[in-house]
Formats: structure tokens, C-alpha cells, sequence
């Protein structure tokens, strides 16, 4: 069987998806080996704790699904959705809770895995929140980070990788939800972001 004109259609359908991205950030494979590093670093000092780990989403559930798969340890996941958008949708507004966790937290080890943090303004809205739920431990792991616009004092104990000071997409981040499920992280181009 001859499989060329399906990868030609599969190759023009990938291309149709990145429409609108400009440089790679960070290839599949580094996501992979980074995500692998991480998830050896969670498995060694998380082992005998059965942990928690709570992911944010939906930015998450690529970076999730993927370090969960690599864990070498029993852990248990759960999952906390907010939005940060106001009725206006344009403007940030205030964090609100869209789905609370399933289980209970107290007395248990909680690792928080988030996406990508900017601000941090999320997260140390998350952080207070389950904070006074009486968790065990309470500890970040973040696969992107963006440092240059912290607001709120956060310490990261795992994080992957720096992000340059853009608007990125891939790898569960999205632009007005597209390009959530492109496998590696892109620039946008100015022409797109210009538009919005
Ligand atoms: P903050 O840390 O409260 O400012 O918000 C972090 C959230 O902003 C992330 O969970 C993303 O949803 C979003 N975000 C920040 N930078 C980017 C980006 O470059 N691309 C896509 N989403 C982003
Ligand atoms: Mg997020």
C-alpha cells in the first residue's frame, strides 16, 4: 500500500492548524525530555506520599496528561477550573471558581501543576484557596514560566521552561481558544495578534 498522498493531506491539514504561527519556541521533543525531568524529580520526592496532583484547567491537559504518564509513583489527580474573564469577556476580571476539586484535601499532599503562569495572579488566588483547605504540603510545578510580569510572590519548586516575553501558543495554550492542541509551542505571528 502506498501511503504518500495520506501523508501529503496529513501534512497540508497540520499545516492549516500552525496558519497564523510564526517561530517554534519549544519542539515536541523538548517538551518530551523536559516533561520526563520533571516527572523523575515528582516521582523521587513525592515517593511514600501518595500525593495529589491538581491541575488547572483546560490550559493543562496536554502538560498533564503527559507528566502523570512519565510519574513512576502512585499519585491521585484531580482537576479545578476558574475563569478569568468579566462579562465584558475583553478585560481580565477577578479569578472565579468554575469547578472545585472532587476530593478532599485536607492533611493530604497537594502538587499544583499549571500551564503557564504570567502574573501569578491566578495561582496565588488557587494557592490561598487551598491552603486553607489544611493540605499536608502545598507545592507549584509549572511547565512554562513567565517572570518578567510577576505580581504575586510564588515559589515554583518545579518548572520547565522560561517563555520569552510573547503571546505563545501550543501545547494546551490558545489564542481565544485555537491552537490549544498544535504538539509544540509557536509564536503568533504580529498579523494575528493584530487583528484582535
Ligand atoms: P496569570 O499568571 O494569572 O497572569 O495567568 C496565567 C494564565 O494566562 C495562563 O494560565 C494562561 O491561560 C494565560 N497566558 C499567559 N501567557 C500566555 C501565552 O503566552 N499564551 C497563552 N496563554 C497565556
Ligand atoms: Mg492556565
Amino acid at each position: 500500500m502506498n501511503h504518500k498522498p495520506m501523508d501529503g493531506a496529513q501534512d497540508d491539514a497540520r499545516a492549516e492548524l500552525a496558519r497564523g504561527t510564526g517561530r517554534t519556541v519549544y519542539s515536541e521533543a523538548e517538551i518530551r525530555g523536559k516533561v520526563a525531568e520533571l516527572a523523575a524529580a515528582i516521582s523521587r520526592d513525592y515517593a511514600g506520599l501518595n500525593p495529589i496532583v491538581v491541575g488547572v484547567l483546560k490550559g493543562v491537559i496536554f502538560f498533564m496528561s503527559d507528566l502523570l504518564r512519565a510519574i513512576t509513583i502512585p499519585v491521585r489527580a484531580d482537576f479545578i477550573a476558574i475563569s478569568r474573564y468579566s462579562a465584558q469577556q475583553k478585560i481580565k476580571g477577578p479569578v472565579r471558581l468554575i469547578k472545585d476539586l472532587d476530593e478532599n484535601v485536607e492533611g493530604q499532599h497537594i502538587l499544583f501543576v499549571e500551564d503557564v503562569i504570567d502574573t501569578g495572579l491566578t495561582l496565588s488566588y488557587l494557592l490561598r484557596l487551598l491552603r486553607a483547605r489544611g493540605p499536608a504540603s502545598l507545592e507549584v510545578c509549572t511547565l512554562f514560566d513567565k517572570p518578567q510580569h510577576r505580581l504575586a510572590d510564588i515559589r515554583l519548586r518545579y518548572k520547565g521552561f522560561d517563555l520569552p516575553d510573547r503571546f505563545v501558543v501550543g501545547y494546551g495554550l490558545d489564542y481565544r481558544e485555537a491552537y490549544r492542541h498544535l504538539p509544540y509551542v509557536a509564536e503568533l505571528t504580529p498579523e494575528v495578534l493584530k487583528i484582535a
